[in-house]
């Protein structure tokens, strides 16, 4: 058992983000996708470097961060990415033993192991690097004597703002893009350090048009409750992959987009339009074929098709899952908005459709011949 969870990962803690404008990008992540400020640190807390703020709806959590001078590390990943995720930070039964076991598997130390603490008590936290500039930060409370009460973090004052839920539960996946010719080196570094194995695999054959193509790995956890698909593009078809375009944009690998569960989609996606967060569009002929190809569901297709939501099935049931246009004016990061009814995919059924239409917007930016 332990050495199918080398590390001893519990869940992923939170997702930083290192952004140009943390105050700004808050309101759009409060505003636009419903969630409340738990958290903050800054100047008013003591903090010279940075600035934080803690965002949480049910069971996903985001860190914003804006580095407060231009020497900082967070100003130079600003420069070169743009806005994006530097951490992926996990939950760990202990944050030592984490780190010392994946220094041993190969992997490259990114923040040695050393308290964190404040009035409400102290973790322990270090972390390791991944593909670009994105890290892993192992946290862990309840070991050594070390233990929290705090809301957050130690450092982190408790800040509530409210947002109106919008019923964004749990964190499915996060894909890594990553050069063409490394997905293979990626997957074997999320097996051999993490201990996590090949779910799913996708070819090109399997995620291409006439234009582009792209390969994908999913690499998950034992309990398959973290999934980490990794992508490379594909050559050989007349025009440039999404992935990298990504790639060109971003400037090195890093995390391309984050699928959050949700439980009643219509709901969730009515809401996030009203609140203004940009959808891509199949064109309409898909809800034409739609019930030939996926079979009964519980859903009104007319509902679906008003919101954008596409659907696919697998032999243990159905997904219903949308994606925003990237939430940066760099093509970089975006969302996904998921709900599934018993199938554990990840919509190849609606691969073809999406990169049609991910490509007319690449075309419209001019990158995509
Ligand atoms: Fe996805």
């Amino acid at each position: 058992m332990k050495q199918e969870n080398p590390l001893g990962l519990k869940k992923i803690h939170h997702i930083e983000f290192y952004v140009g404008n943390a105050k700004q990008a808050e309101f759009y992540y409060r505003k636009a996708f419903g969630f409340s400020r738990i958290a903050y640190s800054g100047l008013e807390t003591g903090n010279r470097e940075t600035t934080s703020y803690v965002l949480r709806q049910n069971r996903v959590t985001f860190v914003l961060t804006t580095p407060l001078e231009p020497d900082h590390y967070a100003s130079e990943h600003i420069k070169l990415h743009g806005d994006g995720v530097r951490d992926i930070a996990f939950l760990v039964e202990n944050a030592d033993k984490a780190f010392e076991e994946a220094v041993k598997r190969g992997a490259t130390p990114a923040m040695e192991p050393h308290d964190l603490s404040d009035n409400f008590g102290s973790v322990r936290r270090a972390a390791i690097c991944t593909y670009g500039d994105t890290i892993h930060s192992f946290i862990s409370y309840n070991t050594n004597g070390h233990n929290y009460n705090g809301v957050f973090l130690p450092g982190y004052v408790e800040q509530r703002v409210e947002g109106e839920n919008v019923g964004i539960q749990l964190i499915d996946h996060i894909v890594g893009n990553v050069e063409l010719g490394k997905m293979n080196y990626w997957c074997d570094f999320y097996r051999d350090v993490m201990g996590f194995h090949r779910y799913i695999t996708f070819d090109d054959n399997d995620i291409s048009t006439e234009y582009s193509a792209l390969m994908s790995i999913v690499m998950a956890d034992e309990s398959h409750n973290i999934k980490f698909p990794i992508n490379e593009p594909a050559e050989g078809r007349r025009g440039k992959s999404q992935i990298q375009e990504y790639l060109d944009y971003y400037k090195s690998p890093g995390v391309q987009h984050i699928a959050l569960l949700c439980k009643n989609i219509i709901e969730t996606v009515s809401k996030l339009q009203q609140n203004g967060v940009e959808f891509l569009r199949v064109p309409d002929t898909y809800y034409e074929s739609l019930l030939d190809r996926v079979g009964k569901i519980d859903e009104n297709v007319e509902d679906l098709r008003k919101l954008g939501i596409l659907v696919d099935r697998d032999e243990d049931g159905y997904l219903l899952q949308i994606f925003t246009k990237p939430v940066e004016d760099r093509p970089t990061l975006f969302f996904e908005i998921l709900q599934r009814k018993g199938c554990k995919g990840f919509g190849k059924g609606n691969f073809k459709a999406l990169f049609i239409s991910i490509e007319e917007e690449q075309r419209r930016r001019g990158n995509l011949l």
